[in-house]
This record gives C-alpha cells, structure tokens and sequence, in this order.
C-alpha cells in the first residue's frame, strides 16, 4: 500500500497528540510531535538564560544544539546534545516559551529542514501548527483538529494535574489564548488550517471518535 504523509495541525488542547499518535499506530506509519522540537529548545534557551527576542543569542543556541525525538507509546522522549530532557517539556513556563522561540523565523528555518528530513520516506503523520502550510504543502491528508476554547483548556488542565502540575482552569485558559492568539498572528507561518485541510472539531467526539473520522479520510487516500 502507498505510504503518504498525513498532516494534523490545530490549537493547543485539541487532541492532536494523543489523535496523531493513535492514527500514526493504526496506520503503521512514524509518528512525529514537531511542538517537541519547539519545546526542546524552549528547555535549553530557558537554562541558558537566552531572551527568546534575541535573535543572535538563539542563533548561537540552535547552531550547537542537536535534537532528537523518539517516538513511545505514550511520550515522545526528547534528547538534546545526548541529555534526555523529555521531563521538562511540558510545563506551562516551557509552552509559553517554545510559543516565543517559534515566532523568530531563524528557528522556523532551522527546524524546517529538520522536519522536511523526517519526513522523506513518507509514511509519516506530522503534529504542529504549519505541517499542512509550510512544512509538507504536498502532503496528501491535511487535517485541521480544533475544538471549543472551553473544553481545550479543561482538557489541558485535567492533564496537567494528572502530571501532578497545581495549577487552576482559569491560568490554563488564560495562558491557552495567549498562546493561540501568539501562534495564530506571528508573521511567520502562522496557526491556520491549509486551504485544502480537512476541518475536525473534536469538541463533541471522544478521542476514538477523532481517530476515525480521520483514519476514514487517510484510508480514501492510500
Ligand atoms: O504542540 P505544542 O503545544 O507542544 O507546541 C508548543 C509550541 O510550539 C506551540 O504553542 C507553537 O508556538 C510551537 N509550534 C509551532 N509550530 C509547530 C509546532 C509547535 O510553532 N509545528
């Protein structure tokens, strides 16, 4: 059977992970969190103490920083320069940076190749913000998976306290639409479905639900 690249894209707390990960095991197909790679940086910029404006302290970080993702069943774990930092990347602080880090188009640039390079083979399923727009424009299934503000940021929240994170609904809602708003308005490939994405809105479907609507797309493609 043909191997194509699927694209999922959408706002923070829509499902994409867990939906990605769930299409990209049914399918056979690698699974690739690209926000990892945000967040990964995100962790070295913030031990580093680098403003995430600067743009020649950031050059210099991503120029000695390698970065590799290893795709679990449950977690992608992130290695940078061979120190595994998987336990650091989701944390509130680490999101709003890796949103501040992914607005400079000298990171975009350097991720860009990254991603394109995982991405050769096919048979892939691509999670972030710009896979349908920037990254993989020929993929064959693009997906945009969004749902309500309001049951993102529960969804968010439920996550983080399973992490054992204290923190309340209204600072993850609060911190979601600064995200979102960021992420949807920089100059640079901006969060917003591709032209020809297939819009999901998992607001009212369950996790297995989203899993099928998209398999049954992907399935008309291959
Ligand atoms: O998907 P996740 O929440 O882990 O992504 C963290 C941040 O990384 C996003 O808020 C966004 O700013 C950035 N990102 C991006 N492009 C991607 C993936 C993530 O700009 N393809």
């Amino acid at each position: 059977m043909k191997k194509i690249l699927v694209t999922i894209d959408g706002p923070a707390g829509a499902g994409k992970t867990t939906v990605s990960r769930a299409v990209a095991l049914e399918l056979g197909y690698t699974y690739v969190d690209t926000g990892a790679l945000y967040r990964g940086l995100a962790v070295i910029v913030n031990q580093k103490g680098v403003d995430p404006n600067d743009d020649e302290a950031l050059a210099a970080v991503c120029k000695e920083l390698e970065l590799s993702l290893i795709p679990e069943e449950d977690k992608t774990r992130v290695i940078a320069n061979g120190e595994d930092i998987t336990d650091k990347l989701r944390t509130p602080e680490i999101s709003m940076t890796a949103s501040a880090v992914s607005a400079r188009p000298l990171v975009r640039e350097w991720l860009l190749g990254i991603q394109r390079e995982f991405g050769e083979k096919g048979g892939a399923v691509f999670e972030g913000r710009d896979m349908g727009t920037v990254v993989f424009p020929n993929a064959e299934a693009k997906f945009f998976l969004h749902a309500d503000p309001n049951i993102r940021a529960r969804r968010r929240h439920q996550e983080l306290l399973e992490k054992g994170l204290a923190v309340t609904e209204e600072d993850v809602a609060k911190d979601m639409e600064k995200r979102d708003k960021d992420d949807s308005s920089r100059a640079v490939a901006p969060l917003k479905p591709a032209e020809d994405a297939i819009l999901v809105d998992s607001s009212q479907l369950n996790i297995e639900e989203a899993v099928w609507v998209i398999l049954d797309w992907v399935k008309k493609k291959l």
